[in-house]
């Protein structure tokens, strides 16, 4: 279970990215963090793990108090926290299959990694969950030869080799046209349904968001303005996140879209 308790975060710049946030994710549960450009959405996700300094508040992972960690413990820690992000972060001249064992850093340290040495466990590993995203034939191919679909099942795999407990994802789907993004948020909701792991996923989506989540929390301005299931989404609260808009449309979209099959 994951816990955040009165996470706040002040840039050094003054701006106040999150004011308080109270959340728990229980284990297995997937989340979509959803709410307007500059409401917290990133930096929320990476007050979890650390990539930013949460100025006061608690977070937890099970027992685990990751903001009093120390560097050596937070990289621990951080073995269990895959992410996933929009830009891919793939090293563009290594193959897939060094893409996604460059997982395991955390866990074969610099040098053996470095000299391409991975545990042959690790390797079968890497086969079985390049098979399971549908790019066993492409193992082998640099990452610079993938489309952006591919390259978000290479960082899918990248992260759940960590054998992670909860993934962090931010836009997973930013970069990709609405078809492959269906595909790449099913295949995530999927990856996490069989591996009982929970995950929050950043999106701008909300008709995406609607049909592949258990649950929404609204962002505004670095608060919770809504928590609840999908379905409750209706034009008041996305108001209520995202200000005046016409939201008809996007929830009609939402309902469409769940009765169509691919
Ligand atoms: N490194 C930084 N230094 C200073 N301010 C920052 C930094 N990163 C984010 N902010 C500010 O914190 C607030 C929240 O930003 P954040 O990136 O978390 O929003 P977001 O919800 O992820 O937005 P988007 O949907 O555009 O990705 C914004 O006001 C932003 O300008
Ligand atoms: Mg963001």
């Amino acid at each position: 279970m994951l816990k955040l308790e009165q996470l706040e975060k002040t840039y050094r710049t003054g701006d106040k990215a999150l004011t308080g946030i109270d959340l728990t994710v229980p284990d297995g549960q997937v989340l979509a963090l959803i709410g307007p450009s500059g409401a917290g959405k990133s930096t929320l996700i990476r007050c979890i793990n650390r990539l930013v300094e949460p100025t006061a508040g608690r977070v937890w992972l099970d027992d685990l108090e990751l903001t009093r960690l120390s560097a050596t413990g937070l990289r621990n820690a951080r073995r269990q926290m895959g992410m996933i992000f929009q830009e891919y972060a793939l090293v563009e001249r290594l193959t897939v299959m060094e893409n996604v064992l460059s997982g395991r850093l955390g866990y074969v340290g610099f040098w053996r990694s470095y000299l391409r040495r991975y545990p042959q466990a690790d390797v079968d590993e890497a086969f079985r969950l390049l098979d399971r995203v549908g790019l066993l034939a492409m193992a082998d191919k640099r990452a610079d030869e993938l489309s952006g679909g591919q390259r978000q099942r290479v960082g899918i795999c990248r992260a759940l080799i960590q054998n992670p407990k909860l993934l962090l994802v931010d836009e997973p789907t930013a970069s990709l046209d609405p078809k492959t993004s269906r595909q790449i948020m099913r295949l995530i909701c999927e990856l996490c349904a069989e591996r009982g792991l929970a995950a929050i996923i950043n999106i701008h989506d909300v008709a995406l968001a609607q049909r592949f989540v258990q649950r929404v929390v609204g962002l505004r301005a670095g608060s919770i303005a809504f928590d609840g299931a999908p379905d409750r989404l209706s034009p008041e609260v996305l108001t209520s996140i995202y200000g005046e808009e016409d939201w008809e449309a996007t929830s009609q979209q939402a309902e469409d879209e769940s009765e169509g099959a691919e």
